[in-house]
């Protein structure tokens, strides 16, 4: 049998540039770009699998990367200062080439969840030991320049964390945005002032609660998205335990999780048609793993791994139970078949083992 374990880390460490970027896939047409979200979940994972010089060489290439575009970052806060609007170019993109150089394509680049992604594995990093003292000096500027960019943008509108919506806040991002920031300042509190993190939370709170008691998919719709489980696990914007996280986690159980099966990303999904994606039936796994419901954990998990082809790579997304079949040869005709294997995918999968590791034991 495939040992999926060590596979997983194979497949990171060859879609690992010299650069220290991650690949999020190495196949798929639209995928040879390192994405700050998916690569801090890929980071996370090889820190947690013991794989620290992956995990830093990835930290390092972030942070190198975005303090090349700090004069971009000034002149955007100058902008704003100024009162001048702001047009799409104004903002960092949420991909970069794998050397670092920004893409000159018209992807839906502003994407503002990476950006408290990456702070939130920056300081698990740091904490775990996978950066010393020194190598955090050296991110420090990073770290702040990060801040001072959500800080200055956290309250427009921008593309969720499946690149789509414009035109929407989306709390799965700001609970990125959130978590991001309190891991910050608890590393370091003179990086980030009390005041916006608690501003965050409080317009979740406030604003992106339907009427039935779970958070929102974004302002004004009121279905859920797999990704509002990251309010809890792992930003930590509510509880687990929190009656407004489980209203969420319950709506998603019966909207999104496919029986036995693995979980959609929203019930009006259409791309590829809409299959169930791994690396979110490991988070509600990890979810799981965090409540105490360690058998539906291991059953996530068993899912997860017959998913993956003999070889061992994982794909984003399987079709044996998609929403809309007939978008599948639409996407199909224009980018080929679904992204295989996914970094991301891997990765969760990896993260979903270690918590289980810990709780088995
Ligand atoms: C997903 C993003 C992801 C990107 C790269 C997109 O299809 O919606 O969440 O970051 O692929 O894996």
């Amino acid at each position: 049998m495939t040992n999926l374990h060590q596979v997983s880390i194979e497949i990171i460490r060859q879609g690992q540039a010299d650069s220290g970027g991650y690949v999020a896939s190495p196949t798929f047409s639209q995928y040879g770009f390192s994405w700050l979200r998916d690569g801090t979940w890929t980071a996370y994972a090889m820190q947690l699998v013991g794989e620290h010089a992956s995990a830093a060489a990835f930290y390092r290439w972030a942070g190198a990367t975005l303090m090349r575009y700090e004069a971009e970052v000034e002149a955007l806060l100058k902008k704003l200062a100024a009162g001048e609007a702001l047009v799409e170019t104004d903002f960092l993109p949420t991909r970069f080439h794998l050397d670092g150089r920004m893409g000159l394509d018209d992807w839906p680049n502003f994407q503002l969840d990476g950006y408290g992604t990456w702070l939130w594995g920056l300081v698990k990093a740091v904490e775990g030991g996978v950066i010393d003292a020194a190598g955090w000096q050296a991110l420090r500027p990073a770290a702040a320049l990060t801040v001072r960019y959500v800080g200055a943008l956290w309250q427009f509108p921008n593309y969720d964390c499946w690149e789509e919506h414009r035109d929407h806040i989306h709390p799965a991002t700001l609970s990125a945005l959130y978590g991001g920031l309190m891991a910050l300042r608890s590393l370091d509190p003179s990086l980030v002032d009390a005041v916006l993190p608690a501003a965050i939370r409080a317009f979740v709170m406030q604003q992106c609660v339907a009427e039935q008691g779970h958070f929102m998919k974004f302002l004004g719709n009121s279905e859920v998205d797999a990704s509002l489980l990251w309010t809890a696990v792992p930003y930590g914007l509510v509880t687990v335990t929190d009656p407004v996280f489980q209203a969420t986690l319950a709506k998603i159980e019966r909207d999104l999780h496919v029986p036995a099966g693995g979980v959609y990303r929203y019930a009006a999904d259409t791309y590829f048609g809409g299959g169930e994606w791994l690396l979110l039936a490991a988070w509600l796994g990890w979810a799981y793993v965090e409540l105490g419901r360690h058998a539906e954990a291991e059953q996530i998990y068993h899912w997860i791994e017959n998913q993956a082809l003999p070889n061992g790579e994982m794909p984003e997304q399987v079709a044996t139970h998609v929403l809309d079949a007939s978008y599948l040869p639409y996407w199909e005709a224009r980018w080929g078949t679904s992204a295989c294997p996914l970094l991301w995918s891997h990765a969760m999968y990896l993260i979903l083992g270690s918590r289980l590791q810990e709780v088995r034991s």
